[in-house]
C-alpha cells in the first residue's frame, strides 16, 4: 500500500509517517523543502512541492492508495486543503483521511476552524472514500512552553476552566494509520480526545507533579496573552488563537464518554493521559540537564 502524507515533516504528520512505516506501508511525504525531504526517515520518499502550486497538485498524488491530508494553520489553509482534495481526485487516490478539529461547526468564526469546515465539505463531496479525524488540543503544544514551565513555573496556555479534552498526538497518529490501512472507516468521523476535560489549573497541577516543583496557571487574561503572542506569532495567528482560547474559556471543548469509548475501541487502548506525557517530558528534560 502507498500513502501520501501532507504535513509529514510536522508534529502530527511525522507521527503518522512513523505509524504507517511500522505497518509496512510505503510512504511519500509532500514538503516544500528539499532539505526536509532529504532528512525524512529511511525508506520514506520525499516529494518537493507546495499545495498552493497547481503543478504539485497535478502530479504529486498519482499512484497513492491513500492520502493523509493535513494543512498548517495559515491564511491560505482552506485553499491548500481544497487543493489537496483536488490533487487526490486528479491522482485517483483510493481514500482520504483528513485532519480537522473537534466541534469545528460550533466555532466556524475561528479562522482555522472555519477553514476546516470548507475542506471537510470538499472531502465529503470528492466521491473518494474518506475518514475525518477531529482532534482536541494537542498535549504536544506544551513542548513550546518548556521554558515557561521550567524557568518560570508557569503554565501559559489560557484554556480557562470550562474544560477541554486535550489529546496526545500519538493517539491521533494511530487513528490515522488505522483509518488509512484498515477497513470499516469510510464515511466515519472520529473525535480524538484525551481521557479528561482539563482546565488551565489542572494542566498546571499535572506539570507541577511531573516536574516536582510549583507550576502556576498563567490565567485567563486574553488581552495580555495576545499582546505577548504577537512578539513571536504573526498578528493574524495571535488573533485567531486568542479567539479560540476565548471559545475554550466560555464554551469548553470536552469529549463525551461516548467519544472516549469509540476512540478506545478504534485504537485498542485508552486515550493517553496528560500526566504520562508530562512525566515523559520531565524525564527527557532532566536527562538533557534542562531542569
Ligand atoms: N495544535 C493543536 O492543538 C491542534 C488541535 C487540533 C487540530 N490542529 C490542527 O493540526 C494542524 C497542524 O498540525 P501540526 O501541528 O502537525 O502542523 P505543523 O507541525 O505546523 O506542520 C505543518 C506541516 O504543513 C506542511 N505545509 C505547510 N504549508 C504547506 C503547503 N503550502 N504545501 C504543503 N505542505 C505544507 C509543512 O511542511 P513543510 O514545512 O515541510 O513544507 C509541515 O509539514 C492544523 O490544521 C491545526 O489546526 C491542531
Amino acid at each position: 500500500m502507498r500513502v501520501m502524507v501532507t504535513g509529514g515533516t510536522g508534529t502530527v504528520g511525522s507521527a503518522v509517517v512513523g505509524e504507517l512505516v511500522s505497518r509496512g506501508v510505503s510512504v511519500r511525504v509532500l514538503t516544500r523543502s528539499a532539505e526536509r525531504a532529504a532528512a525524512l526517515p529511511a525508506g520514506v520518499e520525499g516529494v518537493v512541492g507546495d499545495l498552493l502550486d497547481p503543478d504539485t497538485v497535478r502530479t504529486a498524488f498519482a499512484g497513492a492508495d491513500g492520502l493523509f491530508l493535513l494543512n498548517a494553520v495559515s491564511t491560505t489553509e482552506a485553499h491548500e486543503g481544497i487543493m489537496g482534495v483536488h490533487g487526490a481526485r486528479l491522482g485517483r487516490v483510493g481514500r482520504i483521511v483528513y485532519l480537522s478539529v473537534q466541534e469545528a461547526e460550533r466555532a466556524p468564526h475561528l479562522p482555522h476552524f472555519g477553514a476546516k469546515l470548507a475542506v471537510e465539505a470538499a472531502v465529503v463531496a470528492s466521491g473518494i472514500p474518506f475518514t475525518i479525524l477531529r482532534p482536541n488540543n494537542f498535549f504536544q503544544n506544551d513542548l513550546w512552553f518548556r521554558q515557561a514551565l521550567v524557568e518560570h513555573g508557569l503554565y501559559p496556555q489560557p484554556i480557562g476552566a470550562a474544560g477541554i479534552s486535550r489529546v496526545d498526538v500519538r493517539d491521533i497518529a494511530e487513528a490515522a494509520a488505522i483509518a488509512l490501512t484498515g477497513e470499516g472507516h469510510a464515511g466515519e468521523t472520529y473525535e480524538l480526545v484525551g481521557p479528561e476535560a482539563l482546565t488551565g489549573e489542572r494542566c498546571a497541577a499535572i506539570w507541577s507533579a511531573a516536574l516536582g516543583r510549583p507550576v502556576a496557571y498563567g490565567g485567563d487574561d486574553l488581552d495580555a496573552w495576545e499582546a505577548g503572542a504577537r512578539q513571536y506569532l504573526p498578528a493574524w495567528m495571535a488573533f485567531d488563537f486568542r479567539q479560540m482560547y476565548g471559545h475554550f474559556q466560555t464554551v469548553g471543548l470536552a469529549g463525551s464518554a461516548a467519544a472516549v469509548a469509540r476512540q478506545t475501541a478504534l485504537l485498542g487502548h485508552l486515550p493517553r493521559p496528560l500526566a504520562a506525557f508530562a512525566a515523559e517530558c520531565a524525564a527527557t528534560w532532566r536527562d538533557s540537564a534542562g531542569i
